[in-house]
């Protein structure tokens, strides 16, 4: 599909991200300027992976979305998130790689979005490829933001930009945990911020 009918689908996918959100997700890397993948942590049902594949697919990359599919804490039954639909009876527990696999096939971009289903933190110690833009949009708890952080960031390529959703400066808005993770990237000095949309933060590494 051409880029513009990725857009269309990204809008149309199942999924909480605001659609000025995700183009700037999309512009964003698309604008990158060096070699490598875009790594996201948390498909959920892949409506971000496919901005994220619009951007792949105009400037000859790969996404790779990695998600163990049984959502995060706010999915679970009890939390404002849950959908009993989702949830795969043979093992009582939430499962979306059906639905991921049904956006990112019904949009025709399975050539360029890699799924790795697992957990990040099993991932990342397998992964050595500099990426050429990372998002963080995976479990929003304290200390699995803190984990998602200290495990990618670092395979960041220079001049590559992280992207992280959730970014709330007021706790009245939402969680801070993101938040965290903005400030203490910021406050490394390796990076510089770019413009973002909304809770969208979008940071370049200098060095
Ligand atoms: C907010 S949703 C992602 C939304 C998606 N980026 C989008 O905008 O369409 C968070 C996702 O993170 C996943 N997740 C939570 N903890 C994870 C972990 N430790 N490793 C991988 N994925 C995780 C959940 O299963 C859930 O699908």
């Amino acid at each position: 599909m051409h880029v513009s009918d990725l857009l269309a689908a990204a809008q149309a996918a199942p999924g909480f991200m605001p659609d000025d959100e995700g183009l700037a997700l999309y512009e964003a890397a698309r604008g990158v300027a060096v070699p490598g993948p875009l790594l996201e942590v948390g498909s959920w049902m892949g409506r971000s992976a496919l901005y994220l594949a619009a951007a792949a697919r105009e400037t000859g990359r790969q996404v790779v979305t990695v998600d163990h599919h049984r959502g995060s804490e706010e999915h679970q039954p009890g939390w404002e998130y849950h959908d009993p639909s989702l949830v795969d009876p043979a093992v009582g527990l939430i499962d979306t790689l059906p639905r991921f696999r049904n956006t990112i096939a019904t949009a025709g971009a399975e050539d360029v979005v890699v799924a790795v289903v697992t957990r990040s933190e099993v991932l990342a110690p397998l992964w050595s490829t500099p990426l050429a833009l990372l998002f963080l949009d995976g479990s929003h708890t304290e200390e699995s933001a803190r984990r998602d952080q200290d495990a990618w960031v670092a395979k960041l390529a220079v001049g590559g930009t992280l992207a992280i959703h959730d970014v709330f400066p007021d706790p009245a808005d939402g969680g801070q945990a993101p938040y965290g993770v903005y400030r203490r990237v910021l406050e490394s000095g390796d990076f510089t911020e770019l413009p973002g949309v909304g809770s969208m933060r979008l940071l370049r590494r200098e060095r």
